[in-house]
């Protein structure tokens, strides 16, 4: 570690013991350099670089504080580890990446050029069921490998997974079904996409360290997650398919994944259109048909 770095550390650690040992009313005004030790002069580099802020100023005094970043960089066991991981952005096959989802061209778009941005745009994407909102998330998986991290919102209250997090450094967190999260987790999230830090509670000692991690959920409600959740990301509504759509989606999801032939697809697609909205109907129909033909799959699976 450079020497220049060790005295920044110095000096942030100084400002944390000092906030630490504040009272609440203390703290709302923060602190003024004599009470620290440390000249304006260097205090005005470490605000420049957003390590601590402004938190009062009259006509005879300016007071500070800490920012969050300036408190994760004093936090932090061996200096400097609290700086945000290198970002390593993979090369995203543009042509390749949603090819198996039909429509959807803008978020389609969206995804993949955020996904590669140097700073993260956390996407969610909710609505009714059978509109591949998993299948986004298993495409980016698929295409990040090591560097994505993927969830299940009903499964993830275990008390490892931000250990995990912590250790794996995941470029992106896929979070499906997000609106089943236990509470304690989302907050974690919430950390992690407001700050990159990590909350961790280990032997009633606080770790922090960063992550610069996109977050990309998907949910089939959203209206009992947190607001403050909800504001992180750019959240987009799916709405169920219009007729034509279905017809394109369903055609397309049998004859690639049912071994069903262009015209039987075609016919149940058809035939479906008005009866449901759901493309997990059509499959079903589709391998049922080939014991007892589309029209009696139909009677027998949606009358
Ligand atoms: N636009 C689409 N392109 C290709 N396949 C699709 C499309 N929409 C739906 N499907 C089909 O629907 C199935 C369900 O998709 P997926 O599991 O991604 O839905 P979901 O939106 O996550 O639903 P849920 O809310 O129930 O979890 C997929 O396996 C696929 O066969
Ligand atoms: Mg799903």
């Amino acid at each position: 570690m450079t020497e220049v770095i060790q005295e920044r550390y110095k000096l942030l650690r100084k400002m944390l013991e000092y906030e630490e040992q504040m009272n609440e009313n203390e703290r709302s005004i923060g602190w003024r350099w004599d009470n620290i030790g440390v000249y304006p002069a260097t205090i005005h580099k470490l605000l420049i670089d957003g390590l601590v802020r402004v938190s009062f100023k009259s006509r005879s005094s300016t007071n500070y504080m800490l920012t969050e970043e300036g408190r994760a960089v004093a936090e932090a066991d061996i200096p400097g580890v609290a700086q945000p991981a290198p970002i390593e952005v993979p090369v995203i096959d543009a042509a390749q990446i949603f090819s198996d989802i039909v429509g959807y061209d803008d978020i389609k778009e969206l995804l993949r050029e955020s996904l590669q941005l140097d700073k993260p745009i956390h996407v969610l994407l909710y609505g009714p069921p059978s509109l591949a909102k998993s299948m986004f998330l298993w495409d980016i998986e698929r295409a990040f490998g090591d560097l994505s991290l993927p969830l299940l919102g009903s499964a993830t209250s275990h008390a490892g997974l931000w250990d995990l997090i912590a250790e794996r450094k995941p470029r992106v967190i896929l979070v499906d079904e997000i609106e089943k999260m236990a509470l304690v987790d989302m907050a974690g999230l919430l950390s992690i996409m407001q700050t990159g830090r990590i909350i961790r509670a280990k032997v009633g000692r606080k770790l922090d360290e960063k992550v610069n991690a996109w977050v990309i959920g998907a949910a089939n409600r959203i209206h009992k997650l947190p607001a403050e959740l909800i504001s992180r990301f750019s959240v987009h509504q799916l709405a169920e398919y219009a007729a034509k759509e279905f017809r394109d989606v369903v055609t397309s999801v049998l004859t690639a994944h049912e071994d069903t032939d262009q015209d039987t697809a075609h016919e149940i697609a058809m035939r479906l259109v008005g009866r449901t909205h759901d493309v997990r109907d059509a499959v079903r129909v589709a391998r049922l048909a080939k014991r007892v033909g589309v029209k009696r799959s139909i009677e027998l699976l949606l009358s």
